[in-house]
């Protein structure tokens, strides 16, 4: 994993292109720490996998190797508290994604399988090269997802696309996902930087303090009702115009 910043760009790349940047849990740890560490100035989190494929999905020696080595064996012969702190812990490395004074953006090219998808999943937007492709591979293995893809799935395209997409385990090429709303935009894969760079310039345009505070508006929009959310907006405008053309005291002139 290389971590990387330029301005206010930060730039986290899976770096083992002759596995296909299969995960394990120290992914998932070196994931959780870039974001416990993450500088305070940065606002675009671009995530990007080396070689052919963004990440061929968790390392599938984890459920051959020896109970010991951070298997699935070692894993299950946890009892249930701990088995569910380890995936939580797991589930650390992708959460942060979502945070409101950053967006993250998952660049594609190639397979992005399982933990794969899930890791493009939790990102807040998503550039997909043209010969991308996303599948849900757990339930195949008798498995779920369990890296926080399944809500953003499921906001995206909706629970009956959601049970097909992972039900059947099936491939879902560019161009569909696209059209599904998984993907911001499709390129050609020579074009992915420059349309990553694109991206990005255009989020840095807004202002900082205004951008995290409408993501949080939007990030929460789909738990809240009209009301709730008209209350929402309103208290994160006062915040706004508090700060952009002072408080009571500026308006009386004092
Ligand atoms: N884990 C470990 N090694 C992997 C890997 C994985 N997930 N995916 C690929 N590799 C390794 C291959 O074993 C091969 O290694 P060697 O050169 O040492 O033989 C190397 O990466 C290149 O692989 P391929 O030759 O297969 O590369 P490809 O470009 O032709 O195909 C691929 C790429 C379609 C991703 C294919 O490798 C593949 O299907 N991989 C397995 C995908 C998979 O089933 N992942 C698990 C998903 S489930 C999940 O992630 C979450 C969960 O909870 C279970």
């Amino acid at each position: 994993m290389r971590f990387e910043v330029g301005g206010e760009i930060a730039t986290i790349t899976m770096d083992r292109p002759e596995k296909r940047n299969a995960q394990t849990f120290a992914t998932w740890s070196a994931l959780a720490r870039i974001g416990r560490n993450l500088p305070g100035h940065v606002r675009v989190v671009v995530i990007r996998g080396e070689g052919p494929s963004f990440s061929a999905g968790i390392d599938l020696r984890m459920f051959t190797t020896a109970p010991g080595q951070g298997s699935f064996a070692s894993v299950a012969a946890l009892d249930t508290d701990a088995l569910l702190e380890r995936v939580t812990e797991a589930q650390q490395g992708f959460l942060w994604l979502r945070r409101p004074d950053i967006v993250s953006i998952a660049v594609v090219q190639g397979h992005a399988i399982g933990a794969g998808f899930q890791l493009a999943l939790s990102c807040d937007l998503r550039i997909l090269a043209d010969d991308a492709k996303f599948c849900m591979k757990e339930p195949a293995l008798g498995l779920v997802p369990d890296l926080t893809g399944t809500k953003p799935l499921v906001e995206l395209v909706g629970v009956a696309k959601a049970v097909e997409i992972c039900l059947t385990a099936r491939t879902v090429e560019a161009e569909e996902a696209l059209r599904l709303g998984l993907a911001e935009r499709v390129v050609p894969r020579e074009r992915l930087d420059e349309a990553v760079g694109e991206l990005a310039a255009a989020l840095l345009t807004t202002d900082r303090d205004a951008a995290a505070a409408t993501k949080r508006l939007l990030l929460g929009a789909a738990a809240r009702t009209l009301e709730e959310q008209s209350a929402a907006e309103r208290a994160e405008q006062a915040v706004r115009l508090r700060t952009l053309f002072g408080g009571e005291r500026a308006a009386r002139g004092d």
